[in-house]
Parts: C-alpha cells; structure tokens; sequence
C-alpha cells in the first residue's frame, strides 16, 4: 500500500518536501499514530506542533463532525456566532483587544505586516522598514520570505519585498543600529522554532518593547508555532512578560484544522471595510475546532499539562545531558523543547528512533525539536528518554 501511495506521489505531487520519511498515516489516538502496515508511532512532532490535543481528541472530532453537520463555510459576507466567540475569547485572554482570522501562519503574518503599514498610511506617516531577525522563520509568502532571515529559503524568488532589515538574534546594538526615522515595524518569535528551538533573551525583548513604544514603532510577535499553550502559557510572551502591539497564531489553533489569525491592541485596529479580507479565514468550521481547542486548553487542565510536562521532559532530557556529553544543550519552554548534540549525529539518531516508532525533528545535523501534543503523559515521557538512554549508550 506504502508503495502505490509513494509512486503515485513522486508521479503527482510537486517535490517541495525531498524525500520523505517511509511512512503514511491512516489514523491516529492520543500520542500515537497507526502506519498503513499497521505499525504504531508515538508522536512527538505533533503535526510540526499543531495537534495540541493530540489525535482524534474526542470533544475536538466531536465539535468537527456537528459543526460540518450543520454548516462547514458561510463567508464573510454574514455574521458566524463561532468567529465572533473564538475572537471574544483569545482577546479576553491576551492583550489584545482585536482579532482577525486567516487560514495559516504566513496569511497571519502577512496581514499583520499589512496592518503595521495601514497604522501608519492613517497617519500620514511612511514608516515602511521592517526589523527581523537572522535565523527567523515567518512564512513562504514573498511577504514573509523576505521578513525570513534565512537566505536558503530566499534566494530563488528574487527580488523579495523590500525594506526587511535583518539582524542577529540577542543582540541588542545590532539593534539599535539598525532602527532609523523610517522603521515602522520589528517582527520575531519569541522562541525561534524553525532555526532551533532558540529563546530569546527577557531584557533584549524588554529593551526592543521600550525603543518601540519610544519611537512609535509595532512591536509584531510572531507566536504561529509558540501560541496555544505550546510554552506552558496560552501565549510565549505571557512568559518574559513583554506585550507586543500586534501578534499572529496559526498551528495550534484549531487543533489541526487550518486556521490563522492577527491579534492587536486597539491603537493598533487600523483596518477599515475593504483593506483586508479572506474567503475562508475564520469560518464556522474552524473557529468551532479553535473554541474547542481553547477551552481544553482554559479549562480542561491541558495548559496545566503543557507546563508540568514540558518541565517533566526537560528534566529527564537533562539527566541524560548529565550522563552523555554529546549532548550539548536541553533548552526551550513548556512542550518547545530543543536538544543540542555536540556532534552531527541529529539525523541518524532521529531515524533510530523513528524505526523504534517514535516520531522526533530535527534541524539540521544538530538539534532536535521536541513539539508533542500538549496531552502528553509521562509514560510517552519516560518511553522517548528510556529509548533515547538506550541509543546513547551505543554511540
Ligand atoms: C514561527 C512561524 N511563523 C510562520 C510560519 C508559517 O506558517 P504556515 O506554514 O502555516 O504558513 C511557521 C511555520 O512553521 C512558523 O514556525
């Protein structure tokens, strides 16, 4: 079955993904993934963390089966109960007083970069440069791509949109240096995900949230991966306790089902009927999935969960650090976890692991993502760090 399914790919798809891992999925429970052979995986990928509530999570699938009972998709052109409910609720959970959906992390992105620019067109200013930062990932729209510090991802689509300025993460005269009279807008992840697992520094943030404000520039934190729960709060800058102006969700929002969104303080609302819109964004569908999604997380202990097992798996993957010099560094919050080996051994250890059945990232030859649903137990815990122990001890 595999293998009709691979060739029947390689003749169809578009190769943007290389070669993917030997496997498909038909269904999935809880941590774990049944293959077409019948193999099951546990699953610490989480869809690239997105699956928060893990697989065929019961009041999730529930709220997707009524919902697509009664009504999938309506449009913008009427009011949706669920849209105006999911936007009612993140705000009254964040700083943010405005919300606006899209379908995925790079729309989001877009929109809030579009936002910035209108905030300042209101006020007669041009203020159209944007501060990112090296090693930042924000999407693979042109818009996003160029905000994306990573030159890899860049270099075939130019010329990019204009005005991105990058700088490296952390350092905060880089910074400086690079704010002029007409910078508008700074864009960065808490924690960089795609480059690492890298967090950034609390006084840099709070420095960079100071100038902004000072210089009446947006501060836009991309939280598309570090949202929903992800680093044991509902947002990643409830934890250095720094507000941005404007920040995106994506991933984990509705559970799996796709979905975005621009969230931002009032000041900030600057669009007006006819600057910004969606076919799809916010639909009943997933703003349904989403007010699931946030009442598990609110309400039904998951968030708790997040927290107390992202410090669980952290501390065993330190004792293992302790044991194992080529393991460099255990960094990361709540469920982001990224483990650094001193040696390029990343790859070859992921795919001993994935024939033992577990499902981990890497990035590069180096590190490895840990991203699993936020209703992780200790005994998935305890299988990945015992596996990992094991494989360790044969290098
Ligand atoms: C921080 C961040 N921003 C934006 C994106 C893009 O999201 P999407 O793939 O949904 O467009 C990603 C995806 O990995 C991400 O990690």
């Amino acid at each position: 079955m595999l293998e009709q399914i691979k060739q029947t790919d390689k003749a169809y798809y578009m190769n943007t993904f290389g070669e993917r891992l030997p496997v498909c999925f038909t269904e999935g429970n809880g941590m774990t993934m049944t293959a077409t052979d019948g193999k099951i995986y546990y699953d610490f990928m989480a869809g690239i963390a997105v699956n928060c509530l893990g697989h065929n999570h019961p009041k999730l699938t529930e709220t997707i089966c009524n919902q697509a009972k009664k009504l999938i998709h309506t449009s913008s052109l009427y009011y949706i109960e669920s849209q105006a409910n999911l936007a009612k609720v993140l705000c009254e959970n964040s700083c943010a007083d405005r919300a606006f959906f899209a379908n995925s992390g790079a729309e989001a992105n877009e929109g809030a970069l579009k936002l910035a620019r209108k905030y300042f067109y209101n006020k007669g200013q041009e203020k159209p440069e944007v501060i990112t930062l090296q090693n930042s990932f924000h999407g693979r729209t042109l818009a996003t791509l160029s905000a994306t510090g990573q030159e890899k991802y860049q270099k075939p689509y130019a010329p990019l949109v204009e005005k991105f300025v990058h700088v490296p993460a952390n350092d905060i005269e880089a910074f400086k240096k690079a704010v002029t009279e007409k910078t508008g807008a700074v864009l960065l992840e808490v924690i960089q995900g795609e480059s690492g697992v890298r967090p950034l520094d609390k006084a840099y943030l709070e420095e960079i949230r100071n100038i902004c404000t000072e210089r009446d520039i947006v501060l836009i934190f991309d939280e598309v991966q570090t949202g929903m729960g992800r680093c044991g709060t509902l947002f990643a800058y409830e934890t250095v306790g720094v507000e941005p102006d404007i920040f995106t969700l994506a991933k984990a929002l509705a559970g799996g089902v796709p979905i975005g969104a621009i969230l931002c303080k009032e000041k900030f609302s600057a669009f007006v009927p006819g600057d910004h819109g969606t076919t799809f964004g916010g639909n009943p569908l997933a703003t349904a999935a989403g007010l699931c999604v946030v009442n598990e997380l609110l309400h039904n202990g998951v968030l708790e969960n997040a927290n107390k097992m992202g410090a669980l798996f952290r501390e065993k993957l330190t004792a293992l650090k302790e044991k194992y010099p080529i393991i460099k560094e255990v960094r990361g919050k709540g469920l982001m976890i990224g483990v650094e080996f001193a040696e390029p051994i990343a790859k070859a250890l992921s795919k001993q692991l994935f024939e033992a059945g577990f499902l981990v990232g890497t990035v590069g030859e180096t590190v490895f993502r840990l991203v699993p649903p936020l209703i992780i137990t200790k005994t998935e815990i305890n299988l990945l760090t015992d596996k990992l122990d094991e494989l360790l001890q044969t290098l």
